[in-house]
């Protein structure tokens, strides 16, 4: 598969099966992220894998409770918009049975503040998609998710996220249940301005 065909089928996939993905399978994902392009360079990020069920039950409940509130009050729409809160749902619902939970982190390493100091946290994206096209690659799902929003100061310490790191996305990780299908985006002739928009 080349690396176009891996994008043109890396669906969000929120239907996991249990199985566990092989410790060098999440290796080689995190190895693709950390070949991302970073401001100066600086790879200012870091990754915890979360694969412990003991862990995924401290905070299962957690997330439950903040975050279905939050999804549900999302307006359902016809077509994708609806199948994509009830997929939201169902990972949420299933978070101790997602087999690995990917946690981007990164310090910043730029002054707090400082003009350039943004970037860093733009800088985990890069990485972050490139571990989610390389799973793909590889026959794993996955789904960005940002269930940090809601639960930061209990992820923080289950754990142990240092303060002087952000959480950028928190991706969940496994074999798909569901079928990998095309992403349907805008065509590209309605988002590409010639020498001037
Ligand atoms: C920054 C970011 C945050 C996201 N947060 C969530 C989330 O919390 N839960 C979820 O189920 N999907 C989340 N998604 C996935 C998108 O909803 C999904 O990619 C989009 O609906 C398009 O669907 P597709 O990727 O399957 O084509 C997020 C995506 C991004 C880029």
């Amino acid at each position: 598969m080349d690396v176009i065909e891996a994008m043109e089928t890396c669906r969000a996939i929120r239907y996991l099966k249990p199985d566990p993905v092989p410790q060098e399978l999440i290796e080689r994902v995190i190895y693709a992220a950390t070949r991302a392009s970073s401001p100066g360079n600086s790879q200012g990020w870091d990754f915890v894998v979360l694969r412990d069920r003991a862990t995924k039950e401290k905070l299962g409940p957690v997330i439950r409770e903040r975050l279905l509130p939050l999804i549900q009050r999302v307006p359902a729409t016809p077509g994708s918009v609806a199948r994509t809160v009830a997929g939201a749902q169902h990972l949420v619902r299933e978070f101790e049975n997602v087999p690995v939970w990917i946690i981007v982190c990164g310090r910043k390493v730029y002054p707090p503040g400082a003009a350039t100091d943004q970037m860093v946290d733009a800088a985990l994206y890069p990485a972050a998609q490139n571990l989610i096209v390389a799973a793909r690659s590889l026959g794993l799902g996955t789904t960005f998710t940002t269930l940090q929003v809601a639960t930061e100061n209990e992820m923080r310490e289950v754990l142990g996220i240092p303060a002087d790191c952000s959480i950028a996305v928190c991706i969940a990780l496994g074999y798909p249940d569901r079928p990998f299908g095309p992403v349907k985006r805008k065509p590209v002739s309605e988002v590409i301005h010639w020498e001037r928009w």
